[in-house]
């Protein structure tokens, strides 16, 4: 049996989707229900919805043998895992943004809101410049708008957000997107299965 980690929400529905097409589907989660854990015992797979940013956590730990994480939280966790296959889905950008028309004054410790402050960090110590990380949950874009950072870091994907808070990208830090995961030791004890599974989920990404 596999285990695996899903991530809840949009991207896990499609991504659910590439694993039903690649020929491991369990349609009873597609009812109206409020189960986290589903089974194909004919198939060998077993699916839990976790939260998004907990699907490396479950790997990582062995609670599951594979799981579907964003690389924004793979580069900002550094998860002991291998990452197996890029899925080419929840396409997005990690970018600097600043209110229009901001002016950077390099004497200055630069103030940056995130939710990502490790990336933040290490992106900042390779440009040499000394950083203030406020760590905050969410609703990013309104910091500098309140004068609580001067930039943020954060996920842009269609830009709506930004525009709509009057904000512009001021620098790209990474190109994002899901990843497919494996817990080291079930790599070891279970290769045949994850690798086969790896081969049809990237054959079925292909087709799409
Ligand atoms: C993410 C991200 C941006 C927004 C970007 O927020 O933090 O706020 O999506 O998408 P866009 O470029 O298509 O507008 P999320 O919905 O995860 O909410 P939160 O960060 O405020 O929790």
């Amino acid at each position: 049996m596999l285990n695996v980690a899903l991530p809840k929400g949009r991207l896990g529905e499609k991504v659910y989707a590439l694993f039903a097409k690649a020929g491991y589907p369990c349609p009873e989660i597609l009812s109206d229900t409020r189960k986290l854990i589903f089974e194909n015992s004919e198939k060998g797979i077993r699916y839990f919805w976790v939260k998004p940013s907990d699907v490396s956590i479950y790997v990582e730990r062995g609670a599951a043998d594979v799981g579907v994480a964003g690389k924004d939280i793979l580069l900002e966790y550094a998860p002991d895992v291998y990452e197996l296959l890029d899925l080419n889905m929840g396409k997005c950008r990690m970018c600097i943004a600043a209110p229009e028309g901001y002016r950077d004054d390099e004497n200055r410790t630069l103030r940056v809101a995130t939710k990502f402050a490790n990336i933040t960090r290490n992106y900042y110590a390779s440009l040499g410049r000394d950083i203030d990380v406020i760590h905050l949950n969410g609703s990013i874009e309104i910091a500098p708008l309140l004068g609580l950072s001067d930039v943020i870091a954060d996920i842009v994907e269609t830009g709506t957000t930004l525009r709509e808070n009057h904000l512009a990208v001021i620098g790209t830090i990474a190109q994002i997107s899901a990843r497919l995961i494996s817990n080291k030791a079930s790599y070891k004890f279970k290769q045949d299965a994850i690798d086969e599974l790896t081969r049809l989920l990237r054959e079925a990404g292909k087709e799409a």
